[in-house]
């Protein structure tokens, strides 16, 4: 039997549960509404959608929520918009698990055939889709990306999070990434924490906020970020210029590409250690996120 079982989430659709990371794939808020909101919304995809090609670069594919939810914006908008996709996964058996009802059955029929196709060859070529799933760590695999100069539109940034997976949230990592965004390009990501930012920052990227809708939670401040080479269309509060101030803006590193979740944990906490920066408590206290 599969270690994978749909979890439901709060918008109806279903989600997993990793015991290796210790961390659900998606927001218990609703793993569709996540692909949509923080993925195909932030980085523009309806008003990209009339262009005649598309290129994406889905970080994390795990479900293929991202992806999926991605092709549906772009082809109500335009059916004839010719997309080209690179997927990066670690786990087969995630993409594999996800294309079983009741998991596949929030997408449109093509939608569905598409991720199975994904899941089971790898690779699936019809008239407006190029599709390529790398299989492995995305330390190494995005660097096939490279040689072949391949240039997105949007990045959907989507690794379980910093304190679980650090070695994708790296400078390092984002300085390989970046290098696979279009000059007008977006990287979105779920991630608002400074480290993560500043890691974007570090690795040549403007950032903006992905703004909280209505009904967001009191202590909360953003539904993620969005990297770009251009200013970004919602900047950041002084709340968020001021968490990048902290003690929190430190960033993980991994300069050999290879290093454990542990090392890079431990990297970061001596370098807080020895920082003068303010204290993350400290700002949270000023701003009553407590
Ligand atoms: C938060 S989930 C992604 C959810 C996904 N975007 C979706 O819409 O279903 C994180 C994914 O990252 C994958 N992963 C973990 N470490 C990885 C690595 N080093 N390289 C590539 N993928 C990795 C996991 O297997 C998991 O599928």
């Amino acid at each position: 039997m599969s270690e994978w079982l749909p979890l439901p989430t709060e918008d109806g659709s279903f989600t997993f549960f990793s015991k290796t990371f210790n961390e659900a794939f998606h927001s218990r808020f609703g793993a569709k509404q996540e692909a949509f909101l923080k993925f195909a919304q932030a980085t523009d995809l309806a008003d990209r959608a009339a262009q005649p090609s598309i290129c994406l670069l889905d970080v994390c594919y795990g479900l293929g929520y991202n992806t999926a939810a991605a092709l549906e914006v772009i082809w109500t908008v335009n059916p004839d918009c010719h997309v080209t996709l690179y997927a990066l996964e670690l786990d087969i058996t995630v993409p594999q698990a996800a294309i079983a009802p009741p998991l596949i059955d929030i997408w449109s029929p093509p939608i569905q055939d598409i991720l199975t196709a994904i899941a089971q060859q790898h690779h699936y070529i019809t008239a407006n889709l190029n599709a390529t799933l790398l299989v492995g760590d995305a330390r190494r695999t995005i660097q096939q990306l490279h040689p072949i100069n391949f240039q997105a539109d949007a990045i959907f940034f989507d690794p379980f999070s910093p304190r679980r997976c650090p070695q994708l949230w790296t400078v390092e990592f984002f300085t390989l990434v970046a290098q696979c965004l279009i000059s007008t390009g977006k990287l979105a990501t779920y991630s608002r924490s400074a480290s993560v930012r500043a890691a974007m920052l570090e690795a040549g990227l403007k950032i903006g906020t992905i703004p909280l809708g209505v009904g967001h939670q009191l202590n909360d401040w953003s539904h993620g970020t969005v990297g770009s080479f251009q200013p970004p269309p919602h900047s950041l509060s002084q709340l968020e210029q001021e968490h990048l101030q902290t003690r929190a803006a430190i960033p993980y590193r991994d300069r050999t590409l290879s290093d454990s979740a542990e090392t890079i944990l431990q990297r970061q906490t001596q370098e807080q250690q020895q920082s003068q920066l303010e204290s993350t408590s400290s700002w949270r206290r000023r701003w009553s996120l407590d």
